[in-house]
């Protein structure tokens, strides 16, 4: 098991982010050319009513995530946030975000976004179960949480296909759009997920 960068890995980003490629998925490090659709991403209606995101979303404040999300984070090691390109197209799209990031001894939390003109395909799932075998692989991650607001089908959707089960609901705790929400959660273990789960 990899804990860690060993010292002769760069340790800056963008080239301390690995490109990681599959089924026509390719998560890779953000970009500046990326902002234009992180703000249409961000803009979204479904995205809007699921995760806590400035209203109206700029370009500022796609600026904002990509200089304190992305590349702050990763160089601190406190985020590790990938961009995903559609690989199915012409030339490749960028279409949404997935990332991990560490609670300590083991345990981390995964979280995502797809640009709605990429939904609907299963480029989600796929890009999550590349997340998950290289924070399994390559990070010190034991075990993964999912959490969503408990209406936020789509998103469980995805957390079942790549393996996590039995959700629990933690009433009136997610602040979203001004309200508590109840926040639907689950894990999944290195084992579980090496074991393929997948249904
Ligand atoms: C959550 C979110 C990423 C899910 O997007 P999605 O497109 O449904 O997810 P996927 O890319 O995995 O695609 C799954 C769909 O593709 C279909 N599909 C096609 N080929 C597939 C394949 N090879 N593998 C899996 N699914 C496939 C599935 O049947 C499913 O379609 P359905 O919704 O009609 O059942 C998206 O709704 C979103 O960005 N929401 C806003 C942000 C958000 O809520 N984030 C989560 C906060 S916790």
């Amino acid at each position: 098991m990899t804990t860690g960068p060993t010292p002769e890995q760069p340790q800056h980003f963008p080239q301390c982010v690995p490109v990681l490629q599959g089924d026509g998925v390719r998560l890779r490090a953000h970009d500046y050319d990326d902002i234009d659709r992180i703000v249409e991403q961000s803009q979204d209606e479904v995205s809007q009513r699921f995760i806590p995101l400035p209203n109206p979303y700029t370009v500022e404040n796609a600026r904002g995530f990509l200089a304190e999300f992305v590349e702050k984070s990763w160089n601190e090691r406190k985020r590790f946030e990938f961009a995903i390109d559609d690989l199915s197209a012409q030339e490749s799209l960028f279409c949404g975000n997935v990332g991990v990031w560490p609670h300590g001894d083991g345990r981390y939390e995964v979280g995502w976004i797809l640009h709605p003109d990429a939904r609907g395909r299963g480029i989600m799932t796929r890009a999550v179960e590349l997340v998950l075998a290289w924070a399994f692989e390559s990070l010190d991650a034991r075990v993964v949480k999912w959490c969503a607001d408990a209406d936020n089908d789509a998103s469980w959707a995805v957390a079942r296909r790549v393996g996590f089960r039995e959700p629990v609901v933690l009433p009136n705790w997610m602040p979203l759009g001004g309200e508590l929400r109840h926040c639907a959660q689950a894990t999944l273990t290195r084992e579980q997920f090496e074991n393929g789960t997948l249904a």
